[in-house]
């Protein structure tokens, strides 16, 4: 595998592009809309500057993984050459399900097809092509140059050779792979979606306030970040999109969303990627604020 394209370039895209990149793959990173490219590009170059200020890598490193980097709001010409398509683009069944359609088209008959879903069905996704067998999950974790798992998913038809060359590439990124089987939330959103839930029912029902939530769970449960912050960080919109699939998909009201999240995502309150959900986010800034909505 040499030629990845990266559909999508929000939140988990940019990360993705960059640690393909860094490992001296050829990537393409692509998207509809040319300002969420130009923005990737910048958070690249920002967390490339981070890392050589920490000293894990070096100025031509990074000189390397920019050249290796180029970006496409055409699809076809994007995916033209690739050996692996990862689709990274909105958490929306509809979307995933015409976009692979069309991957199923553009790619040639060797490419594989792996998305980064956190939640939909690889089974259903991979239906919508004629290629079941090459399409699979590759669930990268947010921040993705930081974090080391990636939770593969194998879909019903996903064949053993897909999976053994996903399980390659993702050591050849550094990182730890670990194969699951095709069931709503997998096994990472499975867990974590319904603590995120219960922390915002608990702010809804006026069990405490955001900072207490979250202190109860970092200096209680030994969690680096609180749920609510997390879920600020993982986008509420996206939160909210996965505790649906599994609401839908297990059809057990315990999945139900909170109707606080449902109201902050219907306010366009969702997270850090609009600058408020839980905290409120200064650009530059590294201090945690409570958002005014939930101050005391
Ligand atoms: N945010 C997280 O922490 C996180 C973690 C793991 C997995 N995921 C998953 O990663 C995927 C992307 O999430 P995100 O948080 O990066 O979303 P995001 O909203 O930040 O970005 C989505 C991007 O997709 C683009 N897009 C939409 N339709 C497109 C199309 N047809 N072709 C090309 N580009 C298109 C949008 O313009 C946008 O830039 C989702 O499936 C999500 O569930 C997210």
């Amino acid at each position: 595998m040499k030629n990845i394209s990266v559909v999508g370039a929000g939140t988990m895209g940019n990360g993705i592009a960059h640690v393909f990149a860094q490992k001296g793959f050829q990537v393409q990173l692509i998207d509809t809309s040319s300002a969420a490219l130009q923005k990737a590009e910048q958070t690249i170059n920002t967390n490339l500057d981070r890392l050589i200020k920490k000293e894990k890598i070096t100025l031509e490193t990074k000189q390397s993984t920019l050249s290796n980097l180029s970006t496409n709001t055409n699809i076809r010409l994007g995916v033209e050459h690739a050996d692996l398509v990862v689709e990274t683009v909105t958490e929306n069944p509809q979307i995933k399900l015409d976009l692979f359609k069309q991957l199923d088209k553009l790619t040639n008959n060797n490419c594989i097809l792996a998305s980064n879903t956190s939640s939909i069905s690889l089974t259903k996704i991979a239906a919508s092509t004629t290629k079941m067998d090459k399409v699979i999950g590759m669930h990268f974790m947010n921040p993705v140059p930081v974090m080391q798992l990636i939770e593969i998913i194998k879909g019903y038809e996903t064949s053993d050779e897909t999976t053994e060359n996903i399980i390659d590439v993702s050591k050849k990124l550094g990182k730890t792979p670990v194969v699951v089987n095709d069931y709503p939330g997998f096994v990472a959103n499975r867990i974590l979606m319904p603590m995120i839930n219960e922390s915002i029912f608990s702010l809804f029902e006026g069990v405490a306030g955001v900072e207490e939530i979250d202190t109860v769970m970092k200096l209680g449960m030994a969690h680096q970040m609180g749920p609510l912050q997390l879920a600020d960080f993982i986008g509420l919109d996206v939160c909210l999109a996965i505790l649906n699939v599994m609401f839908d998909g297990f059809k057990n009201p315990k999945y139900a969303p909170c109707p606080l999240l449902i109201n902050m995502v219907e306010a366009g309150k969702l997270g850090r990627k609009t600058g408020q959900g839980f905290y409120r986010y200064v650009s530059g800034s590294k201090e945690l604020i409570v958002a005014d909505r939930f101050k005391k």
